[in-house]
Parts: structure tokens; C-alpha cells; sequence
């Protein structure tokens, strides 16, 4: 399914002014049971406490600026050991649509987005297990589009508007996204096949292959990255030819 057939595509969509978290709104809704379909969407002009990845602060938004939404899906089908290939089907969803506004978005390991040096979006997927099963995910997604002053420490933050000077149509990006994710993540379930998906992400990836300075628990040092694997570390070779392996959050980039 392509993205200008969104015609025949059907989801819900609540369009919220105002909630805590579209997350959290979400999953309010899910444990209430008043969730029925799969790709359930929540979209908010603003969010008062907003989550992002880093537990000290969340994700800045003014009034009706960008885009900030939440689906639900419910990924019984992905083993939790493969869990990061939701990851990078997601990633890529927001990657690929922003690629038909300009070129130079990549995926900064694991799933921002980056205009250049600059984020522009960044994705939260919040999961609930039942034994070791994935009984509900959440994802949550939140595209700087029209913001042009940033007051918290987000990091190097840029809006779309800003790159593009273009008119910005935010349901029309919001319902590209999700056929893009749905298209990958169907072939993916049906198929199991994630190595097109795993070459496409690393295309795409942030810094791949180029010399810069890295922060691990130990200090600075100078590296490349050279590939993230299946599970979702992010491999780095530094200047000593050594390969190190990280989890999420246990190297910085020096930007
Ligand atoms: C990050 O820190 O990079 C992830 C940010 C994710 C923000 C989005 S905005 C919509 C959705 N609802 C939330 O509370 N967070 C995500």
C-alpha cells in the first residue's frame, strides 16, 4: 500500500486539544478495554506532560506546533527477542515520509530522526508483556513541524518548516506514516523477513561509517559506527580498531 491510496485506509483517529500523553491516553484507554482495533490512533495539539525517552524531560511542544500522536498495535506476532525490528519498521515510517519534504533525514541510533546535525522527531515505543508474550505496544511519535523556539534541553531540535519553508498538511503526514507502517510491519508479520527492513535502516543510519567523538561510561573517545545488529546494539570501532558494543543509553553522541 502506498501512501496516496490512503483513501481505503481505515484506522481511528481521536483528535485530542489537549491530554497529558497521547501514551498515556492510550493506554488508559487500552486497560479500560475500550479499545477494539489495532492502529487505534490519538492526536493531540498539546500534551502537558508530554514523555520522551529521557526520564528527566519530556517532549516540548507548543499549542498546536507540531505533530504529536500515539497508535496501538498489538504485536503478539514479534518475538520479544526481534522486538527492535518494530523499532526500525517505525523509524522508517517517519524517516521515509519526511523524505518527500527534502533530502538529508537519517535515523539516529535507535530511532531518532535527524535532519543533518538536527533532531526533528522522536519516537517512544511503550510495550506490555503477558508472560513472554508482547501483549500490547504502544507508539508514540512526536514531529517538530512548525516550532521555531525550543526553551528545554532538547537537543539541537529543528522543525520541518524550518528546512522546507512549505505549507505542512500534519493529518496528511500523520495518515502517511501509519500506511507506511502498516504496509512494512504486515509484510514483516506475514513473512518474517526483516532483513530488507534491516538494510534499509542502515542506509539511513546517522554517522555510519564516519570518524566522531563518542561518551561511553569510561570517557570520550573517536570511532565509527559500523553496524547495529539484530538486537538493536549499536556496534562502534574506535581509533584502536576495537569493536564496542552498546545497549541504548550506554554511549553519547558528540554532536
Ligand atoms: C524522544 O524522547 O525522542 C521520544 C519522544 C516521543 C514524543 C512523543 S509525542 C507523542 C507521544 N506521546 C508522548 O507522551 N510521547 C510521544
Amino acid at each position: 500500500m502506498e501512501p496516496d491510496e490512503k483513501e481505503d485506509f481505515q484506522y481511528s483517529l481521536v483528535e485530542l486539544s489537549e491530554v497529558d500523553s497521547t501514551n498515556a491516553y492510550l493506554f488508559d484507554l487500552y486497560h479500560k478495554q475500550q479499545i477494539v482495533s489495532d492502529l487505534m490512533t490519538v492526536s493531540a495539539k498539546y500534551q502537558s506532560k508530554g514523555r520522551g525517552q529521557r526520564t528527566s524531560q519530556g517532549w516540548e511542544s507548543n499549542w498546536g506546533e507540531n505533530l504529536l500522536f500515539s497508535f496501538l498495535i498489538n504485536p503478539r506476532p514479534i518475538a520479544i527477542r526481534d522486538q527492535f525490528v518494530l523499532s526500525q519498521i517505525v523509524a522508517l515510517a517517519v524517516k521515509e515520509e519526511l523524505d518527500t519534504f527534502d533530502d538529508g533525514f537519517r535515523i539516529k541510533w535507535p530511532n531518532d530522526i535527524y535532519w543533518h546535525d538536527k533532531k526533528i522527531a522522536g519516537i517512544l515505543i511503550e510495550t506490555e508483556l503477558e508472560g513472554a508474550v508482547f501483549e500490547v505496544a504502544v507508539v508514540g511519535i512526536g514531529i517538530n513541524l512548525h516550532q521555531r523556539f525550543f526553551n528545554g534541553d532538547a537537543p539541537n531540535p529543528i522543525s520541518l518548516k524550518q528546512i522546507t519553508h512549505r505549507a505542512i498538511n500534519q493529518n496528511e503526514i500523520l495518515n502517511h506514516i501509519l500506511i507506511r507502517f502498516k504496509t512494512d510491519y504486515d509484510a514483516y508479520v506475514k513473512t518474517y523477513d526483516s532483513e530488507s527492513i534491516i538494510q534499509r535502516y542502515k542506509k539511513d543510519l546517522y554517522r555510519l561509517n564516519e570518524m566522531a567523538t563518542y561518551i561511553d561510561d569510561k570517557g570520550a573517545f573517536q570511532g565509527k559506527i559500523v553496524d547495529v545488529d539484530r538486537q538493536g546494539f549499536l556496534l562502534i570501532e574506535d581509533d584502536q580498531s576495537c569493536t564496542r558494543r552498546y545497549a541504548f543509553k550506554e554511549v553519547k553522541y558528540k554532536i
